[in-house]
């Protein structure tokens, strides 16, 4: 009885200071202020407007000085960026990470409340060998700087990964990394488990509708009412896209073991227009997602395998982007125009008292989409390509072999930009210019020649050093065409 009433005090307990947490601070809502534009308002009003809403951290791409000072004593969290460019200096020479510190975080910490540093974006999607292997040395070199100013702890290290690290995402239980990637995963997750950073991925609902546009498919990727999709292994029904890709990244590092490694939603969004091609964009989409998911959060429902608390989550974005290049819906993510009024409203605003939130999730009863039989679902044999990959499943991309060499990648350029395809994008000042590698640029030129060319097998030839992918490679702005429209 004694026993009773402790266990039930501290549930009351329990109960009560998440209340607390919940009310006092909703560190879970984080957001992306990208800076690929030429309209941006000045960093004291962007700092202004934060603070006027419930958005408690922010994650630059890089370390832009003027944004960072611009957040001092404003009790916002701040991600800093090392670009994709830095992590050949940041791996090799410890001097380099020490500088690096020195210039981006020590004038401005802790002031200005730095809370992690990402380094690089996206590399382990990127096809880029060298700077895939080069990753963890850099993080190491990043983390072992912060230690010698004693900032270890205090800051932490990460990386951001897109959803195409994964090969497998659905069922969520099921979901699993590519078997490319396990080794180099393995190095990065053991540093995240060692050191208390999160793993960091950008789950997009949106890029899932855009493969599978069906209006049940539209509903569940809005937290809106839908008949559910079953986890055939686990039986647990999922009513939202987005649970269902955080559980599938769960369920990968589960697999591997690093079950205490965090997880940070890094981007997540949904355009609210796009070209009259593109499926999804729209105003009324756009703040039905970002709306029902804050909504979510707020609850603290958690998903279905990390019940009772909200993944750290940064909204993609801030603001529009307008030098974006790629799709019309590449540049129209932004939740605020650059006059600082609301693209649209999803509450919030600090002062808005009774927020117009959108509807919360599907309370209507669902008709569940796989009867509730006795017998158990059996587990479906042939595993499904990830669905949340940023392009449709059909897509396919041109890369390079692994192990080329750097003549073979030269020639394989000099090859497809010398057949009349647009080879501006990886010039300097183009999108994928950066990482300034033969590599990077090969892998570029010949996936652009074979969309160009007619998307046939041997349009991906190259002397047999190329193959192709279901992976997206596109990183940052640097979007890689898949032609399959
Ligand atoms: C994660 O770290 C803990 C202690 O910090 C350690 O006991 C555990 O073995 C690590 N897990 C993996 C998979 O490396």
């Amino acid at each position: 009885m004694a026993a009773l009433r402790f266990a039930t005090a501290f549930v009351f307990l329990l109960s009560f200071l998440r209340a607390i947490k919940v009310s006092k601070c909703q560190s879970f809502i984080g957001i992306n202020y990208g800076q690929v534009a030429d309209n941006l308002p000045p960093p004291s009003e962007t700092a202004k407007l934060l603070q006027s809403t419930s958005i408690e951290k922010v994650r630059l791409y890089g370390a832009d000085p003027a944004m960072i000072k611009a957040l001092a004593n404003t009790g916002i969290g701040i991600m800093i960026g090392a670009a994709d460019g830095d992590i050949p200096a940041l791996a090799s020479d410890p001097n380099f990470a020490k500088s690096w510190i020195n210039s981006n975080v020590i004038p401005f910490y802790p002031a200005s409340k730095i809370i992690l540093i990402n380094v690089g974006n996206e590399v382990m999607t990127s096809n880029d060998q060298n700077l895939m292997n080069q990753l963890l040395p850099a993080v190491q070199n990043v983390q072992n700087a912060l230690n010698e100013a004693s900032l270890g702890g205090k800051i932490k290290v990460s990386t951001v990964h897109s959803m195409a690290v994964l090969r497998q995402s659905e069922p969520p239980s099921a979901g699993m990394f590519h078997p490319n990637l396990v080794q180099m995963l393995k190095g990065l997750l053991s540093f995240n488990n060692a050191t208390g950073s999160p793993f960091e991925i950008n789950p997009y609902p949106y890029f899932a509708y855009g493969s599978d546009p069906r209006p049940d498919t539209l509903n569940y990727c809005l937290f809106q009412p839908n008949p559910g999709r079953v986890d055939s292994n686990t039986n647990i029904k999922y009513t939202n896209m987005f649970d269902a890709q955080v559980d599938a990244v769960r369920s990968a590092l589960n697999a591997m073991g690093f079950k205490d490694v965090e997880i940070v939603v890094a981007e997540t969004g949904w355009p609210y227009k796009g070209d009259s091609n593109e499926v999804g964009p729209s105003i009324e989409n756009a703040k039905a997602y970002n709306g029902n998911l804050i909504a979510h959060l707020r609850s603290m429902v958690g998903t279905p395998l990390m019940p009772g608390k909200s993944v750290d989550t940064y909204l993609f974005a801030l603001y529009d982007e307008d030098l974006k290049s790629g799709a019309g819906s590449e540049r129209a993510f932004g939740i605020y125009k650059p006059d600082l009024t609301a693209t649209y409203d999803i509450g919030l605003s600090k002062s808005s008292q009774a927020p117009s939130m959108p509807k919360t999730p599907a309370t209507a009863a669902p008709t569940p989409v796989s009867p509730a039989s006795p017998t158990p679902t059996p587990v479906s044999p042939s595993p499904k390509p990830v669905s949340p990959s940023p392009k449709p499943n059909k897509a396919s991309w041109c890369v390079p072999k692994v192990g080329l060499s750097a003549a073979q990648l030269q020639t394989n350029l000099d090859y497809a930009c010398g057949h009349g395809i647009d080879c501006s994008p990886i010039q300097p000042g183009g999108a994928c210019f950066d990482p300034n590698t033969v590599a990077s640029h090969a892998a570029y030129a010949m996936n652009l020649l074979y969309q160009t060319a007619g998307r046939n097998p041997w349009n991906c030839d190259f002397s047999q050093t190329a193959t192709l992918s279901s992976n997206n490679p596109s990183y940052n702005n640097c979007v890689y065409p898949a032609g399959s429209t």
